[in-house]
């Protein structure tokens, strides 16, 4: 046999170990349902479970029952985009809990206290040399997202001491 042989035979064997392995490794209901090969390849048999699952945000709709004000501020502010549970769901469960029983009216348990620190803000508005000032994929035109240094802009002092946080204004 020529030596030329011999690099083809490890190469056909490492293809063969590696589909071997696939065949092992991967479940028999890992598919592609539909057709669709671009998004759909999951465990079919895993679609119970995620059915199943119970949701832990509800969306605003449901803080509008009781909150109807602070909705239409929201909506109205540069806020609109953020969801309510963005900056109140469960920041601070050890200190109070919602004042109406939500789990046992609504099958739903919102531990809230409010979060007024500087850290709640940062989290998205803390200046990052990787995120872009401009976000150009909107219909309306690039749209602006406003960071601060948090080590320059007003150190010390928490946001909402001069920042209206619903209304996106100033107190
Ligand atoms: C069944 C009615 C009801 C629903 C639904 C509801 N709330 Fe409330 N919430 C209240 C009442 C009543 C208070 C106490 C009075 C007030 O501060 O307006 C309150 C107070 C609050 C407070 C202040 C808590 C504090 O410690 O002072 C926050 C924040 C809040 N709700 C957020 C939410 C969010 C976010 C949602 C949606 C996920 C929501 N609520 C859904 C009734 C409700
Ligand atoms: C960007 C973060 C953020 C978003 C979004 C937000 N909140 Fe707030 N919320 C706060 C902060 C911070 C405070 C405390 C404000 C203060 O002390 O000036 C607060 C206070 C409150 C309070 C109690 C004090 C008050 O002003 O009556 C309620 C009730 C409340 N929010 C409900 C909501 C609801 C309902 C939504 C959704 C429409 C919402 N919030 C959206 C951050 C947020
Ligand atoms: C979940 C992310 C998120 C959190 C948390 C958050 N913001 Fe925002 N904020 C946004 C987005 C998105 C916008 C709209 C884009 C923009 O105007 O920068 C915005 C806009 C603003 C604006 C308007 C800027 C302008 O000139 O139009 C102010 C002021 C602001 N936020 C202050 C705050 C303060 C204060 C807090 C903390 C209580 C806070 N934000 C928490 C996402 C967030
Ligand atoms: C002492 C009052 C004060 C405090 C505290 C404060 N700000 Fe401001 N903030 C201002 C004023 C005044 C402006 C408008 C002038 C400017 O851009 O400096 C502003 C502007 C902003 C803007 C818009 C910037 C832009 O590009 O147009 C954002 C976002 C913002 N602040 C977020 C925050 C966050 C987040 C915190 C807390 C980490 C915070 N601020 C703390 C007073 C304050």
């Amino acid at each position: 046999m020529s030596h030329a042989w011999r690099p083809v035979i490890v190469v056909i064997g490492v293809i063969v170990f590696i589909l071997g392995m696939r065949m092992i490794l991967v479940p028999g209901d890992f598919k592609a349902k539909n057709g669709d090969y671009k998004y759909q390849w999951h465990r079919v048999s895993s679609e119970e479970f995620w059915k199943n699952f119970p949701v832990k945000h509800k969306g605003r709709e449901f803080c509008k029952q009781c909150h109807p004000d602070k909705i239409e501020k929201v909506a109205d502010s540069g806020h609109k985009n953020v969801q309510c549970e963005n900056c109140h769901a469960q920041f601070n469960p050890e200190k109070k809990g919602h004042p109406i029983n939500l789990k046992e009216d609504f099958g739903y348990l919102l531990d809230i206290g409010i979060d007024r620190s500087r850290e709640l803000c940062k989290r998205c508005h803390a200046k990052l040399e990787y995120r872009p000032n401009l976000y150009f994929m909107f219909a309306k035109g690039p749209s602006t997202f406003h960071m601060i240094d948090p080590t320059k802009h007003n150190p010390g002092i928490e946001c909402v001491t001069c920042h209206d946080v619903h209304r996106t204004g100033f107190k």
